[in-house]
């Protein structure tokens, strides 16, 4: 079935999520689709996912798929990368509105500026950005593989690096080069609590601490282990430790367990011990979004070729030197 055919298909509602995680199954086959989520999507999206990964993984599926369609559970971004990457398929993401701090918070216009004012230098962007900034990026990195590519950039030339300046600051350190940064922050990782890392590492005197670079340096310091999203389930896996406090959005702590059954994995809480640790735009998407958008083959993601084909340049830069 085309994708144009599919859009005018009416099935009635599925109303329990047995009958929701049947209807997508078949509307997965009908439609020729892959369903791709990041580790951060609720539990039930993760379940019924065909590949769960971090940024880089998920990217790399987006250009190797056989599906005429993917559908993106994760944020726009992620969704938009898939576009670049793979513009003859249909890309669906379940809630459009599913946006990230750091893409939002680094417009292209501001970032042209920014960039005017610091001439000669090389930008590595974030993944986590709009296609507009990546257009006007030299490379773009992921958190699994930024020190890895800035350890081959030149040494004589400057490095802008864009737009989380956490990430931004580890590299910095990690590869000995000097960085400049855009003011970006990630609203879920700058909110873990230093107090309650503390006490948790009190109580749990034997667990490792694991975190992603997303997180503010002096949580990062407490730390034993950083990496992606995706370095940091391995490395759970591969670790001799039976405990550990996880330092990343929770959506990865079902990816643990379910692989660990027998290991013991601690979230830490928001600076008032709300659940803000939650990444409120992954977690827009749902079940029942899903099956929407299966069923009525919208929203999908759309791009303008001309900024498609800049922004991918940088991107398979990327995929050329990790
Ligand atoms: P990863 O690439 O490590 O999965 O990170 C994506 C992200 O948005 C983290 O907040
Ligand atoms: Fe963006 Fe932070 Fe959510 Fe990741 S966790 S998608 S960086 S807002």
């Amino acid at each position: 079935m085309t994708a144009a055919s599919a859009a005018e298909t009416v099935s009635p509602v599925p109303l329990s999520k047995t009958e929701l995680r049947s209807a997508i199954n078949e509307l997965r086959n009908e439609r020729n689709a892959v369903i791709l989520a990041h580790y951060y999507q609720d539990p039930e999206i993760q379940d019924i996912a065909d590949f769960i990964g971090d940024s880089l993984e998920l990217s790399r599926r987006a250009a190797d798929t056989n599906a005429e369609v993917i559908v993106f559970c994760g944020v726009h971004f992620m969704a938009e990368t898939a576009k670049i990457l793979s513009p003859e398929k249909t890309v669906l993401i379940p809630d459009l509105d599913a946006g990230c701090t750091l893409a939002d918070d680094c417009p292209a216009d501001e970032f042209e500026k920014f960039l005017n004012e610091h001439p000669n230098h090389i930008v590595v962007s974030y993944i986590n950005c709009s296609a507009a900034v990546k257009a006007l990026s030299d490379l773009i990195c992921t958190s699994s593989n930024a020190v890895h590519l800035v350890n081959q950039l030149p040494k004589d030339r400057p490095i802008l690096f864009a737009p989380d300046q956490n990430l931004g600051r580890w590299v910095q350190r990690q590869s000995g080069r000097e960085l400049t940064f855009w003011p970006g922050r990630c609203v879920v990782h700058e909110t873990f609590s230093e107090e309650a890392l503390l006490k948790l590492k009190i109580k749990h005197p034997q667990a490792e601490v694991i975190a992603h670079p997303e997180c503010l340096e002096n949580l990062l310091d407490l730390s034993d282990f950083i990496g992606s999203t995706s370095k940091l389930l391995r490395h759970s896996e591969t670790s001799t430790s039976k405990e550990f406090i996880v330092l990343t959005e929770p959506g990865i702590i079902h990816q643990m367990k379910l692989k660990m059954p027998n290991k013991r994995f601690i979230e830490v809480p928001g600076i008032d011990g709300c659940s803000c640790n939650q990444c409120p735009y992954m977690r827009l998407n749902t079940l029942e979004k899903l099956w929407v958008c299966m069923n009525s083959m919208e929203p999908t993601l759309e791009m303008d070729d001309e900024l498609r084909l800049k922004a991918l340049v940088p991107i398979e830069r990327m995929l050329e030197m990790s």
